[in-house]
């Protein structure tokens, strides 16, 4: 068998793990759903939750997947006793089931960033036609852009991830922070943005435990982690044994977090001035008209109030975005890349290019049946496969692996863990508390739990 990958050093760990994580969950389904769950309660809801639970359950997938160093169903099933491996294959195609649909629904978004920046090249040379069809919603254009968004994830995933793409990250994601960061500054001068930025940051803490928004902010901080579906075991697989797990995984963290923060500190205000310069933005009874689109709503409106620039600007801006998903996407491909390429033992290679094309038929699939099937799959993976398979990987990491082999592994490049705060919280809280906290979200949002 050949010889399995490794990141390189300890930073190329952190910004493919980073890149897994920040992506258009960050800047395109965080401003959504803080926008249409009432603002300020559902960043702060999101903020709880990712703290206690997206944290531990991450942990829980780097550590097994850097100690059993194989594909997620290799891995769940090399900490299994005989008796508990059926769950490990159910845990470990579930994950790979579910991973395929996100990237289904995922290329297709990511293809609109495409077409959004090739659009803004249009206008720059004055194409005005093309840049229309570019920014319009047809069924050619979602097929065009499906199809180039998967040769690139593909592209790279075949030829594993090399070290171009971790050069690129390093470039080029503090870009995308640069970006965020100047357009922040410029929102500020717009009318408008005042009232966005308190609508974010304010609060209403009575619609904190509404059940939609406790179980939107779940899955959003799953889905921002990229967690429950085996990616971020199979990044653990390539870590080193020397690196600190604890604080690998706190930094990856902090990451995403900052950025949906900051992304948000962008597209909320950016609502609020569209709404001033006489966009629609809230339908009469308050909902938002256009939820996927609201980006391409609200940011090519910003653009446009900065004249000439504003065009380059925006050619940046869904350049960044594009990079930002394909970093993604190349980690939700490798999970079942990984798993053929392992446990079925086919070619990198050729795992890349029939995996991807197979999961290309089913954005395909979605793109032909849009109205049905995007929020549907959407919904179905984020809010409740993500959860519900993470709880699984807290049943593996807190009740079926042994607790020794689990200190084993943490020592490994943290040799005094056992004397930390980590340790001493860690375990029975991956045992106990995360899998009720998950529970008893959903039961509420049931309305099974009345709190
Ligand atoms: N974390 C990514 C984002 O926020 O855009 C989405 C994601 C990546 C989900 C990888 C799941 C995954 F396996």
């Amino acid at each position: 068998m050949a010889a399995r990958g490794e990141f390189s050093s300890r930073m190329a760990f952190v910004l493919a793990a980073s890149g897994s994580a920040i992506g258009l969950g960050n800047i395109w389904g965080f401003p959504i759903k803080v926008a249409s769950n009432g603002g300020g309660a559902f960043v702060f809801t999101y903020v709880v939750l990712t703290f206690l639970l997206a944290y531990p359950i991450l942990m829980a997938e780097l550590v097994i997947g850097r100690h059993a160093k194989s594909d997620t169903v290799a891995s769940l099933v090399k900490i299994s006793s005989r008796k508990s491996r059926p769950l490990a294959f159910l845990t470990g195609y579930w994950g790979i089931l579910t991973a395929s649909l996100i990237l289904g629904f995922y290329a297709i978004v990511a293809g609109w960033m495409i077409a959004f920046g090739l659009a803004s090249a249009a206008d720059l040379i004055g194409a005005n036609a093309q840049s229309e069809w570019l920014t319009g919603f047809s069924l050619n254009r979602n097929l065009t852009f499906v199809a180039v968004f998967y040769l690139l994830t593909i592209g790279i995933v075949a030829n594993g991830v090399t070290a171009g793409i971790e050069k690129w990250s390093t470039r080029l994601m503090p870009m995308l922070i640069v970006l965020i960061l100047a357009l922040i500054a410029y929102i500020g001068t717009q009318n408008g943005a005042a009232e966005g930025w308190r609508v974010y940051l304010q609060p209403d803490f009575s619609r904190v435990l509404n059940p939609d928004l406790l179980i939107s902010a779940l899955g959003q901080a799953f889905f921002s982690l990229s967690l429950g579906v085996g990616t971020m075991m199979v990044y653990g697989s390539y870590i080193s044994k020397s690196e600190n797990l604890p604080k690998l995984g706190a930094t990856v963290a902090a990451i995403d977090i900052g950025i949906a923060f900051m992304a948000g500190l962008l597209v909320i205000p950016a609502m609020y001035v569209a709404q001033a310069n006489g966009v629609t933005i809230y339908n009469e009874s308050g909902a938002l008209i256009d939820s996927d689109g609201l980006i391409f709503t609200v940011l090519p409106a910003l653009f446009e109030t900065m004249g000439g620039t504003g065009i380059v600007v925006s050619l940046l801006f869904f350049i960044l975005m594009t990079i930002a998903a394909i970093t993604s996407s190349i980690s939700m491909l490798e999970v079942p890349v990984a798993h053929a390429q392992e446990s079925l033992g086919l070619a990198r290679k050729k795992a890349a290019w029939v995996v991807g094309l197979v999961i290309m038929a089913v954005s395909v699939v979605i793109v032909f049946n849009f109205g049905v099937l995007f929020g549907w799959v959407i919904d179905l993976t984020t809010k409740y496969s993500e959860p519900l398979i993470g709880i699984l990987f807290c049943v593996f990491a807190g009740w079926i692996w042994k607790r020794n082999e689990l200190l084993q592994e943490l020592q490994q490049g943290k040799p005094d863990v056992e004397n930390s705060f980590f340790w001493k919280v860690w375990p029975a809280y991956v045992k106990v508390v995360c899998p009720l906290i998950v529970l008893m979200v959903f039961m509420h949002s049931f309305g099974l739990l009345n709190v």
